[in-house]
Formats: structure tokens, sequence, C-alpha cells
């Protein structure tokens, strides 16, 4: 097996386990980063993202992709795993973005609409 299929795989399993966990802190407003929910505030780490293109590698439910395109960013979501982008999918409020499936480091990608 290789581990792009592996990654895959553990990901679509761990996926809802992950929202459980996590879903609460990541992207949250006022932005959070990392384990540790550090304050964007603090980081200034995007800033104004108004009109700025942002590709979220691995972005799995969506939470930050979700949070900067409300933010007026024109985002696209990329994710390898199937049911991460479902979770993304269904989370997507009135704002809305396209999401990709494919792995960084795979040569092909495959538009999920
Ligand atoms: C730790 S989660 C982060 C999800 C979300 N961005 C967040 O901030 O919580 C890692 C995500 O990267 C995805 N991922 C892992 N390896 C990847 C790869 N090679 N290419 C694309 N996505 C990948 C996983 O499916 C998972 O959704």
């Amino acid at each position: 097996m290789t581990s792009n299929r592996a990654n895959r795989q553990l990901w679509n399993r761990i996926s809802g386990a992950y929202q459980d966990d996590h879903d609460p802190r990541i992207g949250a407003a006022p932005r959070l980063w990392g384990m540790f929910s550090i304050p964007d505030q603090e980081l200034n780490a995007l800033g104004d993202v108004t009109s700025k293109r942002v590709l979220e590698l691995g972005c799995g439910a969506g939470q930050w992709s979700r949070t900067l395109a409300g933010e007026g960013a024109l985002v696209v979501g990329l994710d390898l795993s199937e049911t991460q982008l479902a979770a993304a999918t269904q989370a997507m409020g009135a704002t809305r973005y396209p999401l990709a499936r494919g792995s960084r480091s795979a040569t092909t990608m495959k538009p999920t609409r």
C-alpha cells in the first residue's frame, strides 16, 4: 500500500473523532492557531485577507477555509480524505468555496464539484 493511500485511509477513519476533539478550537472567531489556541491578534500571521487567494492544504473539515472565505478571501480547500471533505461540505455555510480532493504530494487532483 502506498503511503498516500494509507494516509487517506487513516484520515477517512479518524475524521469524525478529529472533529469531535478539535472542531470548536480550529479557525474559530477570534482566529486561534494550533494546539495551544494562540490568538491571531498575538501572532498577526494573516492580517486582512479580503480578496486574497488562499489555498488551504489539508483543509480537513474546512474550519479555516470557511472562516477566511467569510472574511472575503478567495479560498480553495484541498484535502486527500473524502471523509474530511464531506465534513467540510456539510459544515459550509452561506459563503461557498470550492473543495478539491488531492494530495500535496500527488501530481493529479480531482475537484469534488
Ligand atoms: C491535522 S488535520 C488539519 C485539518 C484542518 N486544516 C485543521 O486546521 O484542523 C490534517 C489534514 O490534512 C489532510 N492531509 C494529510 N496529508 C495530506 C496530503 N498529503 N495532502 C492533502 N491533505 C492531506 C488530512 O486528511 C487532514 O484533513
